[in-house]
């Protein structure tokens, strides 16, 4: 039977539940090693990563480049890497299958490069849509039913629609203002989680916010301690995450898992929403479901991008996606917010749904206290608290 990592990892929570892979030098919960072995390449912390592309990876966004190659082509990491998700699981070993993957990354690598100007316009999803063989012809009932609802990652300004800056500014005017939002100077928000999956159940959630960009979320099981706490924490500089049961531990963020907290962080003080990102965009109308959004869309380092969806009658934010680059493909994470309630004059949302490549959960909130004194090491390595 298959086993699925995503109903596995989801009910976890975070991270890949795996264990019995090897690297070359496998990051520990104490000393430096998780620091040093993230900030080495992939092709040199693992035993057998080859592909021109991927090698070049840190080791984290080597991982989730993994992720977005199950997702694109709706496989399971036992699908190509044998016992996984069991501790006789063995990522080192060649299977046909991880061959034609290894010749379908250099394939990619060249399509762009003798096509497209060396610029990323065809990925594995290009040709996968989520399926192993790739369909050739198109089903009818697409052409005269079912409209496409694909989109372009990349945003335009549309003619007729406010711009970037005009929405941004109804968003924090609809949070309660520019000045109120000036005064909030930390918060603590409390609530619980629920992962998808049949393994799930109920989680404290916690978000620890200081001004202008430090931020830890916690996640932790009181009815089964023995699952331990997943957390994501940037302190302003650096980023750390901590998965109980994850492949790379406790470990510090370097690729654009790092972009992705900062990003986080900062949002959590929505007065200086316009200095998180450059270059804004939009707003252009986008539809989630049957429901119209404005969407505006910034870029960070490094590749780095964020859509940002705005209900244009309320004017508050419904949705992040933020995309990380790979050689195959960006990588996205997506937090829905809804619920938003007043904490003594700015609104929060109350319901959080957080959806990446190798889990889901919604958390929601029942207490935000604000302007709270929050001691520094809460945001620092996971550990070391
Ligand atoms: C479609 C096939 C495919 C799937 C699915 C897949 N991988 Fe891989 N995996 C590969 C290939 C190919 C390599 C080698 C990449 C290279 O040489 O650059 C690899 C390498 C690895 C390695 C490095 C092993 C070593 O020490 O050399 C790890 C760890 C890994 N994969 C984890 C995962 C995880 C976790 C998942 C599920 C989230 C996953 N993979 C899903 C094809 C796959
Ligand atoms: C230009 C279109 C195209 C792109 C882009 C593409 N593939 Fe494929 N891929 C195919 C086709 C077509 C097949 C089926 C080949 C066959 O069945 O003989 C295939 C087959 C595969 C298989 C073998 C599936 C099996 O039956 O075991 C894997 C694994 C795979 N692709 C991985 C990837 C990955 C990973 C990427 C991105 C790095 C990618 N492909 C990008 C067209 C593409």
């Amino acid at each position: 039977m298959k086993i699925s990592w995503r109903l596995v990892v989801g009910a976890g929570l975070a991270g890949l539940w795996l264990s019995g892979f090897a690297m070359v030098e496998r990051p520990a919960a104490q000393g430096q090693t998780a620091t040093s072995t993230t900030r080495k390449k992939a092709g040199e912390a693992f035993k057998n990563v080859t592909t021109s592309t991927l090698k070049e990876l840190s080791v984290d966004d080597f991982v989730a480049s993994m992720g977005l190659i199950s997702a694109n082509l709706g496989l399971d990491c036992a699908d190509c890497h044998p016992h996984a998700g069991t501790d006789q699981a063995d990522f080192v070993i060649d299977t046909p299958r991880k061959q034609t993957t290894r010749r379908m990354v250099e394939m990619v690598a060249t399509i762009n490069r003798t096509n497209f100007g060396g610029v990323q316009r065809v990925t594995c999803w290009t040709c996968h849509h989520g399926r192993i063989t790739p369909s050739t012809t198109i089903a009818l009932d697409a052409w005269y039913d079912i409209p496409n609802a694909e989109i372009d990652d990349l945003v335009r300004s549309e003619s007729g629609q406010p711009s970037a800056d005009q929405i941004l500014d109804k968003y924090i005017q609809a949070l309660g203002g520019a000045q109120r939002l000036a005064g909030l100077t930390s918060f603590v928000a409390t609530g619980t989680a629920v992962a998808y999956g049949e393994l799930g159940g109920n989680a404290d959630f916690t978000i620890l916010a200081k001004g202008p960009n430090q931020r830890t979320t916690l996640i932790t099981y009181k009815d089964h301690p023995e699952r331990g706490a997943s957390s994501w924490s940037f302190d302003g500089r650096t980023g750390w995450m901590k998965t109980p049961r994850g492949l790379l531990g406790e470990y510090e963020l370097v690729g654009s898992e790092l972009d992705g907290v900062r990003l986080e962080a900062q949002l959590s003080f929505p007065g200086q929403i316009k200095q998180a990102l450059d270059n804004w965009r939009g707003g252009a109308a986008r539809s989630i479901g049957d429901r119209d959004f404005l969407a505006v869309q910034g870029s960070g380092p490094r590749g780095f991008l964020a859509t940002l969806y705005f209900d244009p009658a309320t004017g508050l934010l419904a949705r992040v996606v933020r995309y990380g680059p790979s050689p195959i493909g960006r990588m996205p994470t997506q937090i829905d917010y809804s619920d938003y309630r007043d904490v003594g004059g700015i609104k929060f949302p109350f319901e959080y749904k957080f959806t990446w490549l190798d889990g889901r959960y919604t958390a929601k909130l029942n207490d935000v206290k604000t302007n709270v004194a929050i001691d520094a090491a809460r945001f620092g390595r996971p550990s070391a608290k």
